[in-house]
């Protein structure tokens, strides 16, 4: 704490005290998630400063897919930040934050003509994927004109990081053009020649496990074939690079490691042309801007032992946690654990698992983790989960999604909250589970 502001541990302890004193978690919702307002509004002002470089247009997006959430893009957008959508669903999102068509950037790898053809006519910027998307394009420019700032995205084919679900630029990637693959730089020096309104180039190359290095070695490949690709129009054909995003997040303490300023400064030694003032520059950073603000909050409901080890059962598992569940060594989570009014709980460490309550035996978020032994009524924070554990949803046991709270921590311990997500309710469970169409079946298949 420093001063008259409190500093994210201090907020995040209030909020979790004040969610349980202000029933946030109530019987009926054991499981809820808290974003810390402030945090995001720091850490997007800290990417902004970092990035910031007299006579350079630096466009921040937020990659949607890491909390795909229309008030978190709201804000972000009032913060300056655009958006990168890899969805109709995410587009829709985005648009309906208000953010403007040059704002948004749509990657994918499996565009739809419809999706295309939609992002054309909307003036959105698009990163074709692969040739045949290229041909889409083509088509569809044609038939109709488009202000649309439209660009190739390459593999740089640098390596992969320690997590290989998350490598982006491995040799066979299922990502963007394989720059280093036989005749790829010559296809897309012919593609580039032959589309005088191609004019941005694409690589994300970072990610959770792969160092920073890497990422800059990614970039830097993608500044050279930018360099080669407007030496060869004779002119600056190609004027955004966007860099995507990837900055890895510290799931291991509350220091926040790498920084923006990091990358930044790193990306300044070894691509040091991309901030010369000749090419606009585009990130997608998502994990990196959320990750910290965000606290899984969950009820202990039973506390057991098996086997001599004690288990907690909780409400938060693999439907939210789904990576921590399904791959612990790469996704590993801290777990604080509380009493039953949201304050951190004494005692010795015990070994124990801390489990969710999805009906399979992995649904653990901590495996013999040594924490002061959870009893029933108490709680637990699962920490660092703002990024990507609000959006990536299992829907496994017709688990609902849970409610989504906002909040601000006064430095006098007060908290005021604001609903971001209500919890999913169980009318929104049956209509996704076809209780419409009860009868579908019924008349088919007898003889
Ligand atoms: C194209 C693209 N851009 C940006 C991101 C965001 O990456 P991160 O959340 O690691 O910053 C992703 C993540 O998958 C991505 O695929």
């Amino acid at each position: 704490m420093t001063g008259m502001t409190l500093d994210a541990t201090a907020r995040r302890g209030h909020a979790l005290r004040a969610a349980v004193e202000q029933d946030l978690l109530t019987p009926d919702n054991p499981v809820i998630g808290l974003l810390d307002v402030t945090a995001i509004h720091e850490t997007a002002a800290a990417l902004r400063t970092a990035f910031a470089t007299p006579g350079v247009t630096v466009t921040h997006t937020f990659a949607v897919k890491a909390a795909a959430l229309v008030p978190v893009l709201r804000l972000l957008a009032g913060l300056g930040l655009g958006a990168e959508v890899a969805s109709p669903g995410e587009l829709s999102l985005a648009r309906a934050a208000g953010l403007p068509a040059d704002r948004i950037v749509l990657d994918s790898p499996a565009k739809t003509v419809a999706e295309l053809r939609e992002a054309l006519a909307l003036g959105i910027a698009v990163n074709a994927d692969n040739p045949g998307e290229l041909r889409r394009l083509d088509a569809l420019r044609a038939a109709s004109p488009s202000t649309s700032s439209l660009g190739l995205r390459v593999n740089p084919q640098v390596g992969g990081g320690s997590i290989g679900a998350m490598s982006t630029a491995t040799a066979t990637s299922k990502f963007g053009v394989a720059l280093r693959d036989d005749g790829a730089e010559e296809w897309i020096a012919a593609a580039y020649a032959d589309r005088p309104w191609l004019d941005r180039l694409h690589t994300h190359t970072g990610s959770q496990g792969v160092p920073l290095d890497l990422m800059a070695a990614g970039v830097r490949a993608a500044y050279d074939l930018a360099e080669r690709v407007n030496a060869a129009a004779g002119r600056r054909q190609i004027t955004t690079l966007d860099i995507g995003g990837g900055l890895p997040v510290n799931f291991a303490s509350d220091e926040v490691t790498p920084t923006f300023d990091d990358c930044a400064r790193l990306l300044r030694a070894r691509v040091p042309g991309l901030f010369d003032g000749r090419y606009t520059v585009v990130t997608e950073f998502g994990r990196s801007l959320l990750a910290k603000a965000g606290t899984v909050l969950a009820r202990v409901e039973y506390a057991k032992t098996a086997g001599g080890r004690p288990i907690a059962i909780t409400h938060a598992g693999a439907q939210l946690a789904t990576r921590t569940v399904f791959a612990p060594d790469a996704w590993p989570l801290r777990v604080a654990a509380l009493d039953a009014t949201g304050r951190p709980k004494g005692g010795d460490p015990v070994v124990q698992d801390v489990a969710g309550p999805c009906c399979f035996a992995g649904d653990l978020v901590a495996r013999a983790r040594p924490l002061p032994l959870l009893a029933e009524g108490d709680l637990v924070a699962l920490l660092d989960t703002g990024a990507y554990y609000f959006s990536t949803h299992f829907a496994y046991n017709s688990l609902p999604r849970p409610a989504i709270h906002g909040y601000a921590a006064s430095p006098d311990g007060s908290v005021r909250f604001a609903l971001v997500r209500a919890a999913q309710t169980v009318e929104e469970l049956l209509a996704e589970s076809g209780a419409e169409e009860s009868e579908a079946l019924m008349g088919l298949g007898r003889s």
